[in-house]
């Protein structure tokens, strides 16, 4: 058996679990050999590559980001990219490459398995937007990250009276808000899913330090929004690939809440300090059992499949069904993250009748 493996799109806690897992099930159950790609689909393009040992992952189960590196480039944006694929696979006696990546990177899987090139695709991404996985490795260590920083804010927040506004990662979904806001203890968080209304949110705000509790920490997903006709915000700027480049929504929200209640508001941007770093244990564990079963997926000819977690199983879909369709917060965890949240003051109750 060889295969070729590359990381594609953002990077992320639990690449380098996949890629280790890999080449040890490529050596140990097959004794064939693994050729990793450098920087995503730029290396299948351009020939840069490295072979792939289990001398050379020694160490990196621990270390976040990627050995291999990773770019958004792919091949359907170069007229021969498909021929150069096909080219690549056929140069190095490949059965198949294994793409890690996310939305994009799947949606580059789809459409190679499409055109009859052997393609296996792994899930990623730390937003955890992906459907049909229960979860995406990264998304641990990022919740576990945010909700530390949450922790450490939680001490200003109660010392100075203040309100902190943290915006954390979360391009179209309220995952990592939801999770590290319900585990940090937050008094609002806003997703994507809910747009949100901050003369609400002020009041709620207002009430709570009525009542004499002041640790305020409001939790904003990168791509929350208000409800339409409450608030002008600035569309975002469009990066090399056409992404829009987020980021700041932090900064409007804090200056509204600031200018609304009369309270002393700063904000925290945690960024990519919660897409790097070493990845939990969960995320290894995760990233390993990708990585084996993608190997298996390709020793079974099951090309064209993605690997991913459903009902705690790995199981293969169609590489199809991890594009284009966002896995959003679940409704439960919304309910249960809004009943521990800052409430609307009570309308004053009547009094009832004899
Ligand atoms: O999709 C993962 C993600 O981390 C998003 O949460 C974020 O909006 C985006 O990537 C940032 O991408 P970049 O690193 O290219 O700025």
């Amino acid at each position: 058996m060889r295969i070729g493996v590359l990381t594609g799109g953002g990077d992320c806690p639990g690449l380098n679990a996949v890629i280790r897992a890999v080449v040890r099930t490529v050596d140990v159950q097959h004794g064939g050999e693994v050729v990793g790609f450098r920087d995503g689909w730029r290396g299948v393009l351009n020939d840069t590559w490295e072979p792939l040992t289990i001398d050379r992952c020694r160490g990196i189960l621990p270390r976040g980001g990627t050995i291999l590196g990773t770019s958004r480039d792919q091949p359907y944006t170069d007229p021969d990219g498909v021929q150069k694929v096909r080219d690549a696979i056929a140069r190095h006696h490949l059965d198949a490459i294994i793409a890690i990546g996310g939305d994009g990177t799947m949606g580059v899987t789809t459409d190679l398995d499409r055109d009859g090139v052997p393609v296996v695709g792994v899930p990623k991404t730390i937003d955890n937007d992906i459907a049909s996985t229960e979860m995406t490795f990264g998304f641990q260590t990022a919740v576990e990250i945010c909700t530390y920083s949450i922790d450490r804010l939680h001490t200003t927040a109660e010392s100075h009276d203040r309100v902190l506004v943290v915006e954390v990662m979360g391009r179209h979904v309220g995952h990592i808000a939801v999770w590290s806001g319900i585990a940090g203890g937050a008094t609002v968080t806003l997703v994507p899913e809910e747009p949100f209304d901050l003369d609400e949110v002020a009041r709620r705000i207002t009430a709570r330090h009525e009542h004499g509790s002041w640790a305020t920490i409001v939790v904003v997903a990168e791509g929350a929004v208000p409800k339409p006709g409450t608030l002008e915000v600035v569309e975002p700027q469009l990066d090399a690939y056409g992404h829009q480049r987020l980021g700041g929504m932090a900064n409007i929200v804090s200056a509204e809440i600031q200018q609304r209640t009369g309270i002393d508001t700063r904000t925290t941007i945690l960024g990519h300090v919660q897409r790097g770093g070493t990845p939990v244990a969960f995320d290894r564990v995760l990233g390993t059992r990708f990585g084996v079963a993608a190997v298996d997926a390709v020793a079974d000819g099951a090309l064209g499949t993605m690997v991913a977690l459903q009902h705690g199983h790995i199981v293969r879909v169609p590489v199809a069904e991890g594009v284009g369709q966002l896995k959003m917060v679940e409704p439960e965890l919304l309910r249960t993250a809004g009943l521990f949240q800052a409430q609307l003051p009570r309308s004053p109750q009547r009094p009832t009748s004899g």
